[in-house]
């Protein structure tokens, strides 16, 4: 069942959301709001306050004690975050760039769900939590099969795990992170096995930055879609759209950082609107 859109304002944003979209030439730019309904959590919620600490780069790659931590933890969520499917947000962002509507599909999740939806040529701004990369080699692995690994590695690794977190993992006792067998690059031996993504410390690469930038200038409008913007990495954009007079759409729920620099804004569930969206949409 779609929820209505309550107020007056609300339908006055929505259709100004849709003409703006249909006009073309669209750059869209998701967080984790848009997989929320798929069952991985985000970050911040309504109220916009943070909710956990993911571990940063400095601390990675600081200890073999840390990375145990964060493996354990993460064999552990991973297998609930693999567990997940796109749900009908990503499916009609994939329907708007069928609908040749989207110049450019930027992502800051990790979660590879867009893809899995249907759409194509994702920039994923924070990479893909499906690759895990060897930082003394290069050498990638594929995370299913590394979970494999970690699997045989690690054959009595029960846990009554609790709920899963926003990185694909979850809180584990000391005690039971310290039996746990970590991974090793298969090339070169080395535990600095890193998922591939972009860590809090770490920055997203300057080429795909630019890119970005140049999407963003070249488009007709900015859509944000289930994001607090409180990173900056994202934030970035709606302010250079802003800056270059592109208007900017943002359709979370809660408050957002861009929300000053927001043209359109919409307190919305997005798999109904963006559903909505799609079929007011159609030629
Ligand atoms: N799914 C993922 O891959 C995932 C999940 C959590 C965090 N992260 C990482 O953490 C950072 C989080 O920043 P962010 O801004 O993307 O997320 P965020 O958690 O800071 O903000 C998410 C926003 O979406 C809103 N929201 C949640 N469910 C919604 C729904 N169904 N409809 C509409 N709005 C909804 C929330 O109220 C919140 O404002 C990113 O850098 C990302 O890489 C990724
Ligand atoms: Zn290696």
């Amino acid at each position: 069942m779609e929820t209505a859109l309550t107020t007056a304002s609300d339908q006055a944003e929505y259709e100004r959301l849709v003409s703006l979209l249909r006009g073309g030439n669209v750059t869209v730019l998701t967080g984790a709001g848009l997989s929320t309904e798929s069952g991985i959590p985000d970050y911040r919620g309504l109220d916009g306050k943070r909710r956990v600490v993911p571990m940063t780069y400095g601390e990675f790659v600081a200890s073999p004690a840390n990375r145990q931590r964060y493996w354990a933890r993460s064999f552990v969520g991973w297998r609930r975050f693999a567990d997940a499917v796109p749900n009908d947000g990503h499916r009609a962002v994939a329907d708007l760039q069928r609908l040749g509507l989207v110049r450019a599909l930027i992502t800051q999740n990790v979660d590879g769900l867009h893809q899995l939806g249907g759409a194509h040529d994702v920039l994923e701004l924070h990479g893909n939590l499906g690759l895990a990369r060897c930082l003394d080699c290069g050498e990638t692995t594929q995370r299913a099969e590394l979970d494999l690994r970690l699997g045989e590695a690690n054959p009595h690794f029960a846990v009554a795990a609790g709920e899963v977190r926003p990185d694909g993992d979850v809180l584990l006792a000391e005690e039971t992170v310290s039996g746990f067998h970590p991974p090793r690059c298969l090339v070169c031996q080395s535990d600095l096995l890193k998922p591939d993504v972009v860590f809090f410390g770490e920055s997203v690469p300057r080429t795909l930055v630019e890119q970005c930038f140049s999407f963003v200038e070249a488009s007709l409008g900015l859509v944000v879609l289930g994001s607090s913007l409180q990173v900056m990495s994202g934030y970035r954009f709606v302010r250079r759209a802003a800056a270059n007079g592109i208007p900017v759409a943002i359709v979370t729920r809660g408050p957002s950082r861009g929300d000053a620099d927001a043209t359109i804004r919409l307190d919305a569930p997005l798999g109904d609107t963006l559903t909505r969206i799609v079929r007011d949409l159609q030629p």
